[in-house]
């Protein structure tokens, strides 16, 4: 029985870290994703990569859930990094179809956060590959904003 530990134990371990490092809810989990339907047409493409790679945390109710999410503390982890997003930055449907503006507090804060490449946050690009920005997905960014802070100048 000892013996059986002894290895067992070991084994699980380096399985459980492999499970975990595998980003399987890449490869099962497509989303659907919505075109916009109002706003400038910079939006478009940042929408995309919004609802591809920001709406996890930011959307409530966007939630992909891993599979790793039933493992001891995952799932509250990964509700916390929700509540916190989606509460403090929510990215909603209105919002991301044009339907509705970003404040100008908000583009700002976008623009910081792809900048200094905060967002997604580390973590989160661990476990999804594909997670990370790519050099154009910060150029539709920053095009974007350009032309939101354009389109509003003279506005209050
Ligand atoms: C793994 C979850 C997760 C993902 C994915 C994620 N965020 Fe966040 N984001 C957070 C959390 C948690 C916070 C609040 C705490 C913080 O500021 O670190 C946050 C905060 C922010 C803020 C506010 C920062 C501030 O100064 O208040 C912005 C803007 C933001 N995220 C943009 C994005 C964008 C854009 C993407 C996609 C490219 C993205 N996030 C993807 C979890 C996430």
């Amino acid at each position: 029985m000892k013996k059986v530990l002894k290895i067992g134990i070991p084994v699980f371990l380096v399985v459980s870290l492999a499970l975990l490092a595998f980003p399987l809810s890449n490869n099962f989990a497509k989303r659907q994703i919505e075109e916009p339907l109002g706003g400038l047409p910079e939006l478009k493409p940042v929408s995309i990569i919004m609802q591809n790679k920001c709406a996890d945390c930011h959307i409530k109710g966007k939630t992909i859930y891993p599979f790793y999410k039933d493992f001891p503390f995952a799932k509250q982890l990964i509700d916390d990094d929700v509540k916190d997003a989606s509460e403090n930055m929510p990215f909603t449907r209105e919002k991301l179809l044009g339907l509705q503006e970003f404040s100008r507090l908000e583009l700002s804060k976008i623009h910081t956060v792809i900048e200094s490449g905060e967002m997604p946050p580390g973590k989160y690009k661990l476990l999804h590959w594909d997670a990370g920005l790519t050099e154009s997905d910060r150029k539709a960014f920053t095009d974007w904003i350009k032309a939101e802070t354009e389109s509003r100048k003279g506005q209050r």
